[in-house]
């Protein structure tokens, strides 16, 4: 049985004091939850003070990006052991918005994701094909592309340790939502490709979230679904109440 994984992806809001407001929140109603593995992902200025209030609970702390490189000049990253360094567990790979403005590209995710499993911390890859790319019949090429360019030269013991969020971009920010049905294909797809790479015990295992506007009334169905392990959540993420109201029909 895969336990389900809810993470809460913040991107480019929440200042300190709103993050740390938002987490305290967060921590007090959901902190003791032990059925559900939960992750926020706050900004990176604000890693360090949400850090220390989710310490000691079962609220775990993620980035949403990282570089892949170790250290040196590389104005404006953040390394694997910095985010390591301040009590750092997930790290969000990938996501559709950084393949869209900041030049992800499948190369770049697969050099993220090592760089992440190599310094100890846990990989959230993010797929999900475009609504051109839905429309024209690309759909399940893209996410083989995505999934196969990020997991190349992975070992199954490190797959094991990657979560995958199927985030179809129409759906992002946009209040549509996949259909139950339709996200449950796209996960069932998604194992297919890592049955294929590394057979059916590991690809059994490995969590795949669903994102794309999930919120409080439509979780549960979208949970429900046979392949739906969890749920990457943006805007319903920003507040505690919304947040929980996915946590809780877990
Ligand atoms: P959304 O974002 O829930 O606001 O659609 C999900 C995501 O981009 O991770």
């Amino acid at each position: 049985m895969r336990k389900k994984f809810i993470a809460g992806n913040w991107k480019m809001n929440t200042n300190i004091d709103e993050a740390k407001s938002l987490a305290k929140s967060i921590v007090d109603t959901m902190g003791n939850t032990s059925d559900v593995d939960i992750a926020i992902c706050p900004p990176y200025i604000s890693l360090s003070a949400v850090s220390e209030i989710v310490k000691g609970s079962n609220v775990k702390l993620g980035a949403q990006d990282v570089h892949f490189e170790a250290k040196g000049a590389y104005t404006g990253k953040v390394s694997c052991s910095m985010l390591k360094s301040v009590g750092v567990t997930y790290v969000i790979i990938g996501h559709s918005e950084q393949r869209q403005y900041f030049h992800e590209t499948n190369e770049t995710v697969n050099k993220k994701t090592k760089a992440v499993l190599e310094a100890g911390l846990l990989p959230i890859v993010c797929v999900g094909e475009t609504l051109d790319e839905r429309k024209g019949g690309k759909m399940d090429s893209v996410i083989e592309s995505q999934t196969n360019g990020a997991f190349a030269g992975i070992s199954a013991e490190d797959a094991l340790k990657c979560t995958i969020a199927y985030e179809p971009v129409w759906a992002i920010g946009t209040g549509e939502t996949a259909t139950p049905q339709q996200a449950n294909e796209a996960h069932i797809f998604i194992r297919k490709l890592l049955t294929k790479i590394y057979g059916t015990s590991t690809a059994e295992q490995i969590r795949i979230q669903y994102g794309g506007s999930m919120k409080p009334d439509n979780a549960k169905s979208l949970l429900q679904q046979s392949d739906v392990d969890g749920g990457l959540i943006g805007g319903a993420s920003l507040k505690a109440a919304d947040f929980a109201g996915i946590v809780k029909p877990v």
